[in-house]
């Protein structure tokens, strides 16, 4: 996959180039994953990865447990940059800065999705980012830390950049609201 060859741009721009999707494709793809009523940051994520420590060019299986109120689930992952990285396989939307999986049965416990790691070699922290979403709009965010070394429980370094990203994040879908 030929992506993410040069992320200069500050997150909350237009992160089309190349990112989620290609310049082409882009054109249908970009807009806004989803609008939220709410965001609710979980306290206790349940996100599971695997392999939980981060390695270049691999699959993750990522899972997130759900329950019959949740409607579609938004996913991103960052680097220790705050740049977007990697690719989500088999998307049902890929927006600019994050994809979006529709929960396809109300009697999923979990849901799954892939995740392909970039080949570069210089990502030592990856953050992967789990918005939930209910029937009501309200969403809620959990993360899951991924580390090159097996250090991975420690994550208290990466709640700043954590926040910020969330806050931009969201003031790039009300802006996508807006015009
Ligand atoms: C890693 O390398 C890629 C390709 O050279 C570059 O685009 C990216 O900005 C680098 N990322 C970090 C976190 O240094
Ligand atoms: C689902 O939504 C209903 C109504 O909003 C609520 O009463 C119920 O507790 C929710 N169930 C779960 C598992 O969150």
């Amino acid at each position: 996959m030929a992506i993410l060859g040069s992320l200069l741009l500050p997150l909350g721009l237009f992160l089309c180039l190349g990112l989620l999707c290609s310049p082409a494709s882009c054109i249908s793809h970009n807009g806004n994953c989803m609008l939220f009523n709410k965001v609710i940051v979980a306290t206790c994520s349940g996100i599971h990865a695997n392999p939980n420590v981060y390695k270049s060019n691999t699959v993750y299986t990522v899972s997130v447990p759900v329950n019959k109120n949740i409607t579609s689930v938004i996913l991103r992952a960052i680097d220790q940059d705050n740049s977007l990285i990697g690719s989500w396989q088999k998307a049902d939307k890929y927006c600019s800065s994050s994809v979006l999986y529709h929960m396809k049965s109300r009697y999923s416990k979990l849901f799954e999705a892939k995740w392909v790691s970039p080949s570069f070699m210089n990502i030592t922290t990856v953050e992967l980012q789990v918005f939930t979403v209910d029937l009501h709009n309200v969403a809620r965010v959990s993360f899951k830390i991924l580390r090159r070394n097996a250090k991975s429980l420690a994550n208290r370094a990466f709640l700043s950049p954590m926040r910020d990203a969330i806050q931009i994040l969201l003031v790039f879908l009300t802006s996508k609201l807006l015009f």
